[in-house]
């Protein structure tokens, strides 16, 4: 009895010891980090990289690049590289001899040791690492391509997501349609058992009415509750600080919801819908098919701030030929003189639904301009059916430009009704759930980055198709409805 006890005693007291010593000699989480971003490129060295005798530029001498995203090797130009996973690195092997430690393997990236005396031979290059830059790689190639090697907000049971909506002011009901959706289709998930087993948490922070309220929002999701990934923000334009933020920690921002005016080729971020830029670029394209757009295009839009310069950007690309006017529109009876002096026979507007009402009248009733051209996002859809053929009579063309397919959007929600809001959040939450279980079940950021990039002909729903490229920042694609015939065409 007195010996079993003793036992227990002695047991006891070396797993404390074994903890403690665990506890030492583990790296805190933010030097980790640092050598995480080093070791990806994240980070540029502060002195010289060199192989051989040349200098490289620090942008050749990402160790991720060679070594693998997780430390597991491969070839570089034929030549093998090893693996160099702590364990791997600490053992013998049918060649050489262990490294005796941490700083012997600092010694041989510096190109000045090796294992058996035996330096490395290029393509590895030298590095003059500062002793804080080897501390923070030390720290890392500790735990790279095992389980602790996970992003932030990662864990065993579950996933730390967060979202940024208006939960007050003017906008409060698409901030509420919103939570509804990504909550439902979370709760879904979970009932099914999660992804990879675990739970998918979801941390909601108010937009708040200030632009500073969302800098701060967006700061309190990445800092303090430490999430991976934030899901169906409605952010139409992103403050810098903010992007600064997403970019500091890798935060990826899924499916974004909200309509920016200029598309991003931001890597951390991605959008839902395609950006008012893109809209009027594939309007532009739409249209040179069927009306007479080498001779003028004449835009017609809303005082809203940034919108000038979205049209152009787009127009220029689009309509090379083409001379385009670019003119704001402040109500229906500016709108009533621009059509009076133009002389292009296209014109779009991107203005409410009461002047775009009088610009199609005018229109109509004119032999010029023919062809009118609106996006449903600012007019929605014109009163009349799109699909009536009936009327023989008509000699212009409306061609209206929508941010997704319409096929595929449930009945009982038009394109701009509030409970479009709650189905666009199911979407991005269906988007982020999908590009998670790509992920598999180690998730680091290059690898989440790899599956939403991946993600083409992704039906949550039947005929709505969801794509992200590198290039790509927007998930569903522009379609169009041209008047008297309905005809659309996924770009
Ligand atoms: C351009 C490709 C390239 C880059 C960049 C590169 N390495 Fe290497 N590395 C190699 C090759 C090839 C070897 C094998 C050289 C040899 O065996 O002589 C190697 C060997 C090593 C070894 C020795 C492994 C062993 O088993 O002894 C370590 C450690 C190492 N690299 C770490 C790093 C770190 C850390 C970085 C970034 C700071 C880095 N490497 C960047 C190609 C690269």
């Amino acid at each position: 009895m007195r010996m079993a006890q003793a036992v227990l005693g002695v047991t006891a007291l070396s797993l404390l010891a074994t903890l403690t010593a665990y506890a030492e000699s583990m790296p805190d989480a933010q030097t980790v980090d640092r050598g995480r971003a080093l070791y990806h490129g994240l980070t540029a060295w502060e002195g010289p990289v060199h192989v051989g005798d040349t200098r490289i530029p620090s942008s050749a001498g990402v160790c991720a690049h060679c070594h693998g995203a997780r430390g597991q090797g491969g070839s570089e130009t034929g030549i093998k590289v090893p693996e160099v996973s702590w364990h791997q690195l600490m053992q013998s092997n049918a060649h050489r001899p262990a490294y005796r430690s941490g700083q012997h393997i600092l010694q041989t990236i510096g190109g000045t040791e090796g294992r058996d005396d035996k330096k490395l031979a290029p393509p590895m290059p030298t590095f003059a690492l500062t002793e804080s830059e080897g501390n923070a790689l030390l720290a890392y190639l500790q735990v790279v391509g095992t389980e602790a090697d996970q992003a932030q907000g990662i864990f065993p049971d579950h996933v730390t997501f967060g979202v940024v909506l208006p939960l007050q002011g003017a906008w409060r009901t698409h901030g509420e349609r919103i939570h509804a959706g990504l909550r439902d289709r979370f709760a879904a998930i979970n009932r099914a058992g999660g992804i990879y087993g675990r739970r998918l948490d979801l941390v909601v922070e108010d937009a708040g009415t200030r632009p500073h309220d969302v800098v701060q929002a967006v700061d309190r999701l990445v800092q303090q509750h430490r999430v991976f990934a934030l899901v169906g923000s409605f952010l139409p334009e992103l403050p810098a600080a903010s992007l600064q933020t997403i970019k500091r920690y890798h935060t990826p921002l899924v499916a974004t919801l909200g309509i920016p005016l200029r598309e991003t080729n931001d890597r951390n971020l991605t959008y839902l819908l395609p950006s008012i830029e893109r809209q009027v670029q594939q309007l532009v394209r739409e249209l040179r098919g069927r009306c007479d757009v080498d001779n003028g295009l004449h835009v017609l839009h809303a005082p809203v701030p940034g919108l000038a310069e979205a049209i152009q950007v787009a127009t220029v690309n689009a309509a090379s030929r083409a001379e385009v006017t670019v003119q704001v529109v402040l109500n229906p009876a500016d709108a009533l003189d621009a059509l009076r002096h133009t002389t292009s026979r296209t014109v779009i507007a991107l203005a409410p639904k009461e002047t775009v009402g009088v610009i199609r009248t005018q229109i109509q009733k004119k032999t010029s301009p023919t062809c009118l051209a609106t996006l449903a996002m600012f007019s929605g859809l014109p009163p009349s059916a799109l699909n009536d053929r009936s009327d023989t009579t008509v000699t212009t063309s409306e061609i209206v430009g929508l941010p997704m397919s319409s096929v595929a959007v449930p009945s009982e929600l038009t394109i701009e009704g509030e409970g479009l809001w709650t189905f666009l959040a199911d979407l991005s939450a269906r988007t982020l759930a999908e590009a998670l279980s790509r992920t598999g079940r180690l998730v680091d950021y290059e690898g989440f980055d790899r599956a939403l990039n991946s993600l083409q002909k992704f039906e949550p729903v039947n005929g709505l198709p969801i794509e992200f490229t590198p290039q790509q920042r927007h998930g569903l694609a522009v379609a169009h409805m041209w008047k008297g015939v309905l005809h659309e065409q996924a770009h």
